[in-house]
């Protein structure tokens, strides 16, 4: 990659963490990202509320990404900015504000899609995490997201796999709320799964074809376990909490590792990237280093800052579409549904 003193804004609005991030070439500045609590109350997120905390929290995280990373507006080279897939109320913030941003500077302005970010944080600069080669495979699994892909360059990529209905994060914390755990409960699951038997519960896994996932009937399995359970003894829950979740994450791995199994066997690619706040979950962590023993993979985690929502990505990205002249105009639309 060319060397040039490139300093991108990256700017992320999908769902909801309004983030923002500055690039000097393939170096992350400053990487800033306000989380909405207000969600938290409904147990998911709520889009209006997402949206509208969008437009409180820009203008400061914009503010203090380019205070960290010390420089000043006037010194950026372009805005890149996440077009979607997303919450098209959240997605229109960031969108209306990069344009306008780049306007006002009048510098370039660049879309990027956020299912590709997620891939392409891998290629951030970062001691100690190593970059994948091509082509590899990448899992991106968040609350929002479950997908496997084919990644044959920077951007010719190939969805060879995704969720018919839930997202992966999404089991971890409908499963989380049927227990009572506060959402999202991802990391509340993980942490008592540490202590407990994988094997104590049996949920079935679905059986959905090819590369695809299905897990809204694991819920359902779980939600009609849990009350038969507790009808017969209310204590239940309490009594099993470690087990429950250690019965879960084991299925939901289990499911995981299944799909990647066969991708890796339908494509002969053995290198795995993951992404996604999904990849934070101790046991896929660990299920990953058993496949590059038992299978023969090379698997990729990056940073955890970079693998949840987060503009880092989408500065990245900014930066190599930047390299390529790849800039939007500023008709430019957000699209809720955008495709990789
Ligand atoms: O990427 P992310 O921050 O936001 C999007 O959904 O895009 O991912 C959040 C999801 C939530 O569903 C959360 O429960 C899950 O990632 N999560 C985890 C863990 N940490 C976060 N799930 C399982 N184990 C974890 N350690
Ligand atoms: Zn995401």
């Amino acid at each position: 990659m060319a060397k040039q003193n490139i300093y991108i804004l990256g700017i992320e609005s999908s769902c909801d963490d309004t983030a923002a991030s500055v690039i000097y070439n393939g170096k992350i500045l400053s990487n800033v990202v306000a989380n909405q609590k207000i969600h938290q109350e409904y147990g998911g997120v709520v889009p209006e509320l997402a949206s509208r905390a969008h437009q409180q929290n820009i203008v400061p995280v914009v503010h203090q990404a380019l205070q960290k990373a010390n420089i000043k507006k006037e010194q950026l080279n372009a805005v890149a900015f996440t077009r979607g897939p997303g919450l098209m109320g959240s997605l229109l913030v960031g969108t209306s504000f990069a344009k306008s941003l780049a306007y006002g500077l009048n510098i370039p302005l660049i879309d990027v899609n956020h299912m590709q970010a997620h891939i392409l944080a891998h290629f951030i600069d970062e001691e100690g995490f190593d970059k994948p080669e091509f082509p590899f495979l990448a899992m991106t699994i968040s609350g929002g997201h479950t997908q496997i892909v084919k990644v044959k360059n920077y951007f010719n990529m190939e969805v060879i796999g995704e969720t018919i209905d839930d997202a992966v994060g999404e089991a971890f914390d409908k499963s989380g709320k049927i227990l009572g755990l506060n959402y999202p409960a991802g990391p509340e699951i993980d942490k008592l799964a540490q202590l407990g038997n994988p094997k104590a519960f049996k949920f079935t896994k679905p059986k959905v074809d090819g590369l695809n996932f299905s897990f809204s009937g694991l819920k359902t399995a779980i939600l009609y376990f849990i009350q038969r359970e507790v009808k017969a003894n209310p204590n239940f829950i309490d009594e099993n909490l470690n087990d429950i979740c250690a019965s879960i994450q084991y299925t939901i791995i289990g499911i995981l590792i299944d799909k990647l199994k066969l991708a890796t066997k339908q494509t002969g690619i053995k290198q795995i990237a993951i992404g996604g706040g999904v990849s934070a979950n101790s046991g896929i962590r660990q299920a990953l280093k058993d496949g590059e023993q038992k299978y023969g993979w090379k698997s990729y985690i990056p940073k955890f800052e970079f693998t949840t929502d987060n503009a880092a990505m989408i500065a990245i990205v900014g930066y190599l579409k930047y390299l390529d002249k790849d800039f939007a105009e500023q008709d430019v639309t957000a699209s809720a549904r955008l495709k990789i």
